[in-house]
């Protein structure tokens, strides 16, 4: 607690009961929210397949998800979502192994904190080939065979920093806000299909990749505490019910919305 604001508290998770069966392709699950997800959607009776380029990280993930959701069904693939092959055949394994793909949850990503100056032309690929076109390569192929089953249902984790700018952050922004942009345009192509396409929009949320930047050094923590009206840090679980919710029949009339969970950073000043 700090100055009277409370740390993250326990909350009883909300129940959506048409989630059961569904098949979801979750990328970037090996860990972090994607991680937390794939628990999210576990508990709900899904089926999943996990998708991740960090082959231990998806073991760990799948045997950590059998262990606390007894009879899950889950299966794992390692991909890199930049290569449009491997995600066309995640996808065709997806297919093969469930029959179907309901939700495609696009968590995988990378930060990318650096002066402007002195990003290379490197970085700026990776950033933009992962946190961009592996979305959109993702999204692409999901929807080929949501189309075909009549529906489904795309949520791609983009970030508060695809909806606010920052110094420092360029690529990453640049982005994000590029998912953000995808998710509203799918939206308006794909709602004939009956294919939903929302992205949720977190603040900073303690995971890896955020405890590898403040190790670093690369962001300062107490910083980022006072400038975040509620004081602390956004949990995965909370990320992974944004999700839920968005992937729910609760949700059926929403589609091209940006979603976001930031403890107030955007309201205040945006
Ligand atoms: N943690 C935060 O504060 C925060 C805030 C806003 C948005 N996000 C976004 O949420 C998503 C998840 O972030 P996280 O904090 O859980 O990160 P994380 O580093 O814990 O997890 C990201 C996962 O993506 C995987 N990955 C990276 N590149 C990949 C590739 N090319 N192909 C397949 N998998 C790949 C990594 O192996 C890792 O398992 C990211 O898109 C990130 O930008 C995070």
């Amino acid at each position: 607690m700090q100055h009277g604001y409370p740390d993250a508290q326990p909350f009883a998770p909300a129940r959506y009961p048409g989630l059961a069966g569904k098949v979801v392709l979750d990328t970037g699950a090996a860990s972090g929210i994607g991680r937390a997800m794939a628990h999210g959607f576990a508990r709900h009776g899904a089926r999943l397949m996990l998708l991740d380029l960090d082959a231990g990280g998806l073991a760990a993930a799948k045997a950590e998800l059998e262990a606390a959701h007894p009879g899950v069904e889950v299966e794992t693939v390692r991909a890199s979502i930049t290569d449009p092959e491997a995600v066309e055949a995640a996808c065709a394994a997806t297919e093969a192994r469930f029959g179907r793909i309901d939700v495609l949850l696009n968590n995988a990503g990378i930060s990318m904190n650096k002066p402007s100056l002195e990003l290379t032309p490197d970085d700026w690929r990776r950033a933009i080939d992962i946190d961009l076109s592996g979305v959109f390569f993702c999204t692409q192929a999901a929807a080929r065979r949501m189309v075909r089953q009549g529906g489904g249902n795309i949520l791609s984790t983009a970030s508060m920093w695809g909806l606010a700018s920052s110094a420092r952050r360029l690529a990453y922004c640049a982005a994000k806000a590029g998912v953000v942009s995808l998710t509203k345009s799918l939206a308006a192509e794909w709602a004939e299909h009956n294919i939903r396409v929302n992205a949720v929009c977190p603040g900073y949320t303690r995971t890896a990749l955020v405890d590898s930047l403040l190790a670093r050094g690369a962001m300062d923590g107490e910083a980022l505490l006072a400038r975040t009206p509620l004081r602390r840090f956004g949990t995965p679980e909370e990320m992974a019910e944004v999700a839920l919710f968005l992937a729910s029949d609760a949700a059926a009339f929403i589609t091209g919305h940006a979603l976001v969970s930031d403890g107030g950073w955007t309201a205040d000043g945006f």
